[in-house]
């Protein structure tokens, strides 16, 4: 995988290559990034710069042209004349660190893990460059991903020189051409994470960032490069402040960094110590869904947990949105009955089971349990949960306090504030997790927590942004110390525990690479509308896979939106990850309840499909596919009246295998049909008078079943949909109505390629 000649490295992963060279100023130049090629082609590569450009400056005096600012380097420098962004920024002594020049290289095994990093890689290859006067070595580490088409980048800075170093910013770089690529990039807010942003890259910077002390909601780290039939995919795995930029030049050089953000951060390295910079993973295809697949199979593979590689994720029922905090065991109970004859596998209880926690003013900080809402304790209750046949799951949110805790009362310097006052974020203070006493009295409580209890899951929150970074001295280096301790928190808890771990900041306010090392899946949002969520995990199933995204269904009328949607297509959207349920099941009609029902019974039939299966963007919809299955998803956000008929061209089928066409099974409810069913029902009846609400708790219709068969290329060609119901002309084959409605349809290889 890795081939050293000559000077030149060839770092091949299954299907892609990636080469550098030292040349002649021993500088570590990149010279391809691509699919795979041969060795023989390495003398072909690299561009001749071979002109000489006005105001350059010549990095030696001897050898010209030698401009850096013409040069695409692996590793630049300030003060060498490169004038684009310098990933480097590192001081000892006053003096900058600059000059690298090429000392060794070493085919190794990595031993770096004060971050995570991901697992198993195939080979790993360590160049070590030098700053020969301030005693300074720079190792560029890469890991290789052979299966996945991955490589993962980081550094490790080593300081020799008696003083200590200053580092301000270590960011991994990638230096290539660009061909008029787009930049795709995921952004958003609270309730509107990762919605995908595409736009052509134009000379200057970009910056992707977060300083929230968060990877956060209002950008991702991850991100796409390219066009037409060239796709570079970045994904730095941090959870903290992060930037990458994407800076374009007028000779149409593309310089991309990506590291921990270089604003409010500064590291002190002594005298003989290391530090690592987070790692950036980074992938080539030659077009956007392979991409796609590949760093979903690195995630799958190299990411999570391995306990929970291509395991099958259990279908959950959260409490959050049918009660808030308003619940007690009797109430619980009730729901966690219907939840278990539904099918739901694992019930989780949210946010407020614990003492002095009626309300987000109080109890964060505090683990016993309220004995208001359990007043034999919380063991009985898990008893019968378990009983009944599902696993249990509880809500933490260790990295917070409210004044109103034992916590606080006890330990009020545990809390993150200011000389400045204090200021909060839903109420509540965050902890500061640089302090070793903080992060063993977390460590304490959690352990206790699993110990005592039988719990197969941990959802864990964190519901503000930080601020007031480092009133405890090391105000420059806090963001990064809090994520370490984050990191070395979840490792000491979870690593050796089977307990599957849900992560969740306010919904996906801290979606990345780094918490997916911990937990295998994050909650994607607090927006359970549908309708909302097809942008959300759109976004993020550019570089996440399925199983990584939870996903709930919530009620007909969403808590974000007010937006009524069809239970239908709740699930249709949904079932595109992991799975579960946030609703009122005591509010539901018995034929809704039958729907449920069939949903998960459908799911879990298809399960592997909806949560490892391959995922491909269809222009109206979704499709997963896995051996010889595909599950399509079709969409329909804001309908026109008069539209054409549609059709659906379905991906990556072999053209010559045959295939049975089927759409799923779906109930159209009474109640969604309001006085349109004066069209359908056989004798008029009043939509609002007794009979048909009686009739509608435990009635339906059923949609269109559209069914046939076709080839590998009619299906890739596109075939059409059957037409939208309109509110006239009724018809069992038409599909039911405009707005925010859905299918989802079944197609399964009939035969084999002869
Ligand atoms: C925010 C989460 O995203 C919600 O799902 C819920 O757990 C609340 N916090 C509880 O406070």
């Amino acid at each position: 995988m890795i081939h050293i000649k000559d000077n030149v490295f060839h770092l091949k992963t299954a299907t892609t290559s990636y080469v550098l060279k030292i040349n002649e100023f021993k500088k570590l130049e990149q010279c391809y990034y691509g699919l795979l090629i041969e060795d023989s082609d390495l003398r072909a590569l690299g561009i001749p710069w071979i002109m000489e450009v006005g105001s350059n400056v010549h990095y030696s005096k001897d050898i010209k042209p030698s401009s850096m600012d013409l040069m695409l380097l692996e590793c630049p420098e300030p003060q060498m004349g490169d004038y684009r962004h310098i990933p480097l920024n590192i001081w000892v002594n006053g003096l900058q660190l600059s000059d690298l020049k090429f000392v060794s290289h070493q085919l190794t095994t990595v031993d770096d893990y004060s971050l995570p990093r991901a697992r198993e890689p195939h080979q790993t290859l360590s160049i070590t460059l030098e700053d020969e006067i301030l005693k300074v070595l720079v190792h560029l580490n890469y890991l290789i991903y052979e299966d996945s088409d991955v490589i993962e980048r980081f550094i490790t800075v080593e300081n020799l020189n008696p003083q200590p170093c200053v580092i301000k910013k270590c960011s991994v770089n990638f230096d290539f051409m660009n061909d008029n690529y787009d930049l795709y990039s995921l952004h958003g807010a609270w309730i509107k994470e990762t919605h995908l942003q595409k736009q052509p890259i134009a000379i200057g910077q970009h910056v992707i960032s977060s300083t929230t002390g968060a990877s956060s909601n209002r950008s991702n780290p991850g991100f796409v490069v390219g066009k037409e039939t060239d796709w570079f995919g970045f994904n730095l795995m941090y959870s903290g402040n992060h930037k990458s930029t994407i800076e374009q030049t007028s000779f149409k050089q593309l310089r991309i960094s990506s590291g921990i953000n270089d604003e409010m951060f500064e590291w002190i390295l002594p005298s003989m110590d290391k530090f690592s910079s987070p790692s950036v993973m980074m992938s080539y295809a030659n077009n956007l869904d392979t991409l796609t697949h590949q760093m979903h199979h690195f995630v799958n593979h190299h990411v999570i947990p391995p306990f929970f590689k291509q395991n099958p994720r259990p279908v959950v029922f959260n409490n959050w949105e049918s009660t808030f905090f308003d619940f007690d065991e009797k109430r619980l109970l009730k729901l966690a009955k219907k939840a278990n004859e539904v099918g739901c596998e694992l019930f989780v209880v949210d946010d407020g089971w614990f003492k002095e926690r009626d309300n987000d003013l109080s109890g964060l900080g505090n683990y016993e349990v309220n004995k208001k809402k359990f007043p034999k304790g919380l063991t009985p209750f898990i008893q019968q949960v378990k009983k009944m046949g599902m696993d249990f799951g509880l809500w933490v949110e260790p990295e917070m306090v409210n004044l109103e805790s034992d916590l606080y009362r006890q330990h009020p310097q545990y809390a993150l504030t200011s000389q400045r006052d204090m200021r909060f974020g839903r109420n509540q203070l965050v902890l500061d997790l640089t302090q070793e006493a903080v992060r063993n009295y977390i460590i304490k409580q959690l352990n206790h927590l699993l110990d005592t209890y039988d719990i197969s899951y941990i959802k864990w929150d964190m519901n503000r942004h930080i601020s007031d970074q480092g009133h405890q001295g090391h105000q420059q280096s806090f963001s990064h110390r809090y994520i370490l301790g984050l990191y070395e928190i979840l490792e000491k808890v979870f690593s050796h525990r089977q307990v599957l771990l849900e992560s969740c900041s306010s919904g996906g306010n801290r979606f990345d690479l780094g918490m997916l090392y911990y937990s295998p899946q994050i909650w994607a949002s607090d927006n359970t509308d549908p309708i909302e969520r097809l942008k959300i995990q759109e976004g993020l199933n550019l570089l996440y896979p399925l199983s990584t995204i939870s996903c709930h269904v919530s009620g007909a009328l969403s808590q974000q939106t007010l937006r009524r949607t069809p239970l239908s297509t709740r699930y249709n959207v949904a079932c595109f990850g992991v799975l579960g349920y946030e609703l009122d099941l005591e509010e539901l009609s018995s034929i809704e309840l039958k729907e449920i029902k069939d949903q998960i019974k459908w799911y879990k039939k298809y399960r592997m499909l909806y949560q490892y299966g391959t995922f491909y963007r269809l222009s109206n919809g979704w499709q997963v596919s896995h051996d010889h299955q595909h599950m399509i998803g079709v969409y329909q956000s804001l309908g026109k009246a008069g539209s054409p008929p549609e059709k659906l061209k379905i991906k990556g089928l072999n053209p010559k295998n045959h295939f049975e066409f089927k759409a799923k099974g779906q109930r159209v409810m009474l109640n969604d049909m309001r006085e349109l069913l004066h069209h359908v029902a056989p004798i008029k009846l009043h939509s609002q008078g007794l009979i048909l609400k009686t009739a509608s708790q435990y009635l339906s219709f059923k949609d269109q079943r559209q069914q046939l068969e076709a080839s590998g290329q009619l299906l890739a060609q596109g075939i059409w949909l059957h037409s939208r119901y309109l509110g006239t002309g009724y018809h069992k084959d038409l599909r039911m109505g405009l707005d925010f409605n859905s299918s989802q349809y079944y197609l399964q290889q009939k035969e084999k390629a002869q």
